[in-house]
């Protein structure tokens, strides 16, 4: 029975990307039901919970006013294909860790088995909306698994990529730049694209959805991922120049991002990305590079990460050339573990290398973070050495050699330096891998400040 709703959706897989996503089409949308499953009882479990599984700002307020009205959850996977149109695909795609693509190509182990379910399950027609980001030509294999058997069912395979950040995933959704909705160019592809730019036309102005056909679809979400990761690795090796010659790369950032045709944003040099998508991403359009034989297109893509695992390697050495080549025994606070500021996920962020290299190195950790700390204790989980976790910024850096900023929250900001500095072993050093704090300031404070892409300000 189908009660009041004029529309069921499903989203598989409630993730960073399914939950927030589909949190947004609810909201938008009291006329539809919106439910999302996922294989996971404890992450289902949280998602009914008071505290949801993820940080995202604004995400807590619009989860909690449509959950039980028309925003399900439920580990019930079969029911939800059954009673539902419109089946949105958002399970995790990570790089693949073995045999042929190995460290390259997305392991679509998941995705495949969401495949097979839908087809088992399945009913009715329906339309699958693929939402995880995947490797170009992904539509045509799940066409290929869905189409294996005539039971009499016809799918109809969208690509329709989530380009939202964490951080401001909410005000990405509530206003997308675009909307990108590929599909097959027959009647029946045309109209599943119809029906869903019906969704998102419940609050996304017309000319912002934007159709394609589904191999441009695809390949469009890995080039924006390529392209902005681009920026972030031209900008980090301009620092590195910068840090030879005593030029100050916010202000060649600033003058350089004032020509329109490239433009301000993106261009803050950094300890390195991080975050799930970029590196996965490349990775991808690398693999497919290669496997069309297109080797230097490959080399040049590749070239993004390998600039990004410089600047990772590059700030370690740093931080050990200035403290007298020797970290055995020093305590050094980390200053956040999320990859970005307001988020509290840790996939692929710099401090993980960073940790990881700085206990190699015998150094005693204390992380702090106002998000991040369970999953960073999951991260480093294995590593032996002295790590401790703790809640509150001032504690960690009481007795450290060193405060290293990982992550640009806007707390580590506004902190009273000048206490910490008091609190800490001298000389004390402070290393910002996000060039947010008042360099100047904390050099007359007394501390040795290490800045990305700009002269370090010593006192030694
Ligand atoms: C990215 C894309 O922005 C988004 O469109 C896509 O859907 C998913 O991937 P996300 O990874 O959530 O989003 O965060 P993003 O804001 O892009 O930041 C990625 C990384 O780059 C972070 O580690 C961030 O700190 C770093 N970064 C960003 C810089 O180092 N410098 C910058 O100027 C901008
Ligand atoms: P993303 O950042 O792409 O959203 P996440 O890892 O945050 O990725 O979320 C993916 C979710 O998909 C996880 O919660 C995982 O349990 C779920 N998942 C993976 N495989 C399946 C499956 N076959 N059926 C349902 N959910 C799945």
């Amino acid at each position: 029975m189908k009660s009041c709703f004029t529309q069921y959706i499903l989203c598989i897989g409630a993730g960073y990307v399914g939950g927030p996503t589909m949190a947004m089409i609810a909201h938008k949308c009291p006329q539809y039901r919106v439910t999302i499953v996922d294989i996971n009882p404890e992450r289902i479990a949280q998602w009914n919970s008071d505290r949801l599984p993820i940080y995202e700002p604004g995400l807590d307020e619009i989860v909690k006013a449509a959950r039980g009205r028309n925003l399900f959850f439920s580990t019930d996977i079969e029911k939800g294909i059954q009673e539902s149109d419109i089946i949105f695909v958002s399970v995790n795609t990570p790089t693949k860790t073995f045999g042929v693509g190995a460290g390259m190509a997305a392991d679509l182990q998941y995705w495949e088995k969401t495949a097979r379910q839908i087809l088992e399950s399945a009913t009715s027609d329906k339309i699958i909306v693929e939402k995880s980001t995947l490797p170009v030509r992904t539509a045509r294999a799940m066409e290929r698994i869905l189409f294996s058997t005539h039971n009499g069912v016809r799918f109809e395979v969208l690509s329709n990529p989530e380009f939202l950040a964490e951080g401001t995933a909410i005000q990405d959704l509530e206003r997308p730049d675009r909307v990108l909705i590929g599909s097959r160019q027959t009647e029946s592809g045309l109209k599943a694209r119809s029906a869903l730019a019906e969704i998102y036309a419940n609050w996304v102005p017309q000319e912002r959805i934007l159709t394609t056909d589904i191999w441009s679809s695809e390949l469009s979400k890995l080039v924006a991922n390529a392209f902005l990761a681009q920026r972030i690795s031209s900008i980090n090796a301009i620092a590195a120049l910068c840090e030879k010659t005593e030029a100050d790369v916010s202000q060649v950032a600033k003058a350089v991002g004032m020509d329109p045709r490239i433009g301000p944003k993106f261009l803050n040099a950094s300890v390195g990305f991080g975050g799930s998508c970029f590196k996965k991403d490349i990775l991808n359009l690398v693999y497919i590079c290669r496997y069309y034989g297109l080797n230097e297109v490959a080399k040049y893509w590749e070239s993004v990460i390998e600039i990004n695992e410089y600047q990772k390697s590059h700030f370690l050495i740093t931080m050990l050339n200035a403290m007298f080549n020797t970290l055995a025994g020093k305590r050094i606070a980390l200053f956040g573990f999320a990859f970005k500021a307001d988020t509290g996920d840790t996939r692929e962020s710099p401090a993980i290398y960073i940790a990881a290299r700085l206990i190699e190195e015998q150094a005693d950790l204390v992380i702090t973070d106002p998000k991040a700390l369970a999953n960073a204790k999951a991260d480093l989980k294995g590593i032996e050495g002295k790590v401790q976790f703790v809640e509150d910024p001032y504690e960690a850096a009481t007795g450290s050699h060193a405060i290293a900023i990982m992550t640009e929250w806007r707390q580590f900001r506004e902190l009273d330096y000048e206490r910490i500095y008091r609190s800490m072993a001298k000389p004390a050093f402070i290393f910002d891998g996000r060039n947010i704090v008042d360099h100047s300031k904390l050099y007359r404070l007394g501390f040795n400040v290490y800045p990305i892409g700009k002269p370090a300000l010593t006192h030694l």
